[in-house]
This record gives C-alpha cells, structure tokens and sequence, in this order.
C-alpha cells in the first residue's frame, strides 16, 4: 500500500512512518522538513501543491493517509494553531480524497486528541465559522490559557468534521476514523513541558495508567485501523490515553 502521512518528521508521524514502513508500505512523507514533500499546510498555495506531489508520487492512487501534522497549546499564536490543527488538516484530507477514491479499501487516519472531548461543539466558536477578530475576542477570557483552549476548540472541530464526513466517505468507500492521544512523549510534549504556562499542569496530570505514551503505541493503533481487519471500523474516534477520559467522565461516551 502507498500511504501519506503528515506530520512524518517528529513525533507520532515519524513513528507511524516508522511502523507501517516496516510494515511493507511505501511511504510519502510531509513535513515542513525532512520529508519527500516539504510543505506549509497552514499555507494555501503550498499545501495545494503538496497534494499535488502526493497525487504524482502515488500515481494517481493513494491507499492510506495519516493526518498526524499539529502544532501544542504552547503554540505562540493560537489562531495559526487552530489553521495547522484544523483548517489545514480538513483542507488535506479533502484533498486526498480523489486519489484515495481511487485505491481498492481506502483507508484514513485522523489523529485528533483527548482534548477534543474537553469542550463541546455547541460551545465551540469554530462551530459558526468565526473571523480572525471573533476568535481573538473569544480566546481573550483565557488570558494565559488562549493556547489549551484554541487547541481544544482546534481538536474537537476536528473530529466533527471526520465524524460528518463519514456518510458521504463511507458512501465513497473510504474508510476514515480518528484517534485521541492522551499525553505522548514527543517533541510537542516535551516543549508543553517546558513552558512555563503549561509545565506544572501537565505533570500534574496522571494517567490511570500513569506514564505517558511512546508515539509507537499510537502508530501502532493507527497501524491497525488502517488495516484489512479494521474493515468496519468507520466514523469512529478511539481514545488511546491510559484511561484519563473514562476516569474523569465515566458517565460520557
Ligand atoms: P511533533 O511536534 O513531534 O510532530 C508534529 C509534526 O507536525 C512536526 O514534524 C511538525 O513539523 C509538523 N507540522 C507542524 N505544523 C506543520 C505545518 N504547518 N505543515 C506541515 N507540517 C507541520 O508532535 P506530535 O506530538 O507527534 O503530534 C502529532 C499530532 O498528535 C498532532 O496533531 C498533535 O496535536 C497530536 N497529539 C499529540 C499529543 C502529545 O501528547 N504529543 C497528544 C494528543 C494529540
């Protein structure tokens, strides 16, 4: 299987590189560096043509694609954040999906996050469209926190948008699902750890299962909803965070 991965430089990506690449498939990497395409997907112009070298690296048929490329909390500015997290990450996967159509049991993966059950979509501003002004506005309360709550706001639009599409994806034959890490031991973890806003309250965040995770056991999900027997596994997210999500909200699901 030829499959695309954003986000294949650091972290997750790199990892489910790492996994499925071992696994026997060819690999198309995009990254802003160190991958066969090298791109901007927050940038228009540079993504259109990123889509357009993948279509010409896969040949016109493309069967899988992982969307792992996303930026923290700690991210300076949150409105490019929720462009990287969100906009970006629908604007691929759209554009994926022609050369996707094309391949026998088409397959996507959504990395997503925990955090995008922190907020619901009725309270989510991304909900109505929002202007950059809007946005600014709605974050302002946040004070410090602006980053978290743009990145719970980015992850949650996220999944709803993977969730409205299954319909019209399942209908086309291309499976599609997301994942929800909890806290994984990447260099986007270890710069949240870093901060100074943020450090402490992720320390103080214990999992059930109280580590964090190796993005290879990330990889190695996706690897598996990727695969022939995740055959009717579509629509789905699939939290993956040493349990933090059923202990602190048992009763929702
Ligand atoms: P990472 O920082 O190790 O890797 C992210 C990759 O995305 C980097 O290689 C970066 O260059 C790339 N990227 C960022 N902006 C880009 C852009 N505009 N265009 C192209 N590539 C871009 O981070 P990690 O932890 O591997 O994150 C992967 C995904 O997993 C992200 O979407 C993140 O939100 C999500 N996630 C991570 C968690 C964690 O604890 N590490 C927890 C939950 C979700």
């Amino acid at each position: 299987m030829t499959i695309a991965i954003t986000g294949s430089a650091s972290g997750i990506g790199a990892a489910t590189a790492a996994a499925l690449s071992a696994a026997g498939h060819d690999i198309i990497g995009i990254d802003l560096r160190d991958a066969d395409v090298r791109a901007d997907l927050a940038d228009p112009a540079s993504r259109a043509a990123a889509i357009e070298k993948v279509t010409e690296r896969c040949g016109g048929t493309l069967d899988g694609a992982v969307l792992c490329a996303g930026v923290g909390p700690h991210t300076p500015d949150p409105l490019r954040l929720i462009d990287i997290n969100y906009h970006a990450a629908v604007a691929v996967l759209d554009g994926l999906l022609p050369v996707l159509c094309k391949a026998e049991s088409p397959a996507v993966v959504v990395v997503s996050s925990v955090a995008s059950v922190q907020v619901t979509w009725a309270e989510n501003p991304l909900a109505t469209d929002p202007t950059p002004a809007d946005l600014t506005a709605a974050l302002r309360p946040a004070g410090d926190y602006a980053g978290h709550l743009a990145y719970a706001w980015s992850k949650n639009a996220l999944t709803v948008a993977v969730r409205r599409r299954a319909a019209d994806w399942g209908a086309a034959g291309v499976r599609l699902n997301t994942v929800a890490p909890g806290t994984v031991d990447t260099p986007l973890l270890r710069a949240g750890l870093d901060d100074p806003r943020y450090g402490d309250l992720i320390r103080g965040f214990t999992a059930p299962i109280a580590r964090t995770a190796e993005p290879a056991e990330i990889a190695s999900l996706t690897t598996y909803l990727l695969g022939p027997q995740a055959g009717y596994i579509h629509g789905a997210q699939f939290v993956i965070d040493g349990g933090v999500d059923a202990a602190t909200r048992p009763t929702m699901f």
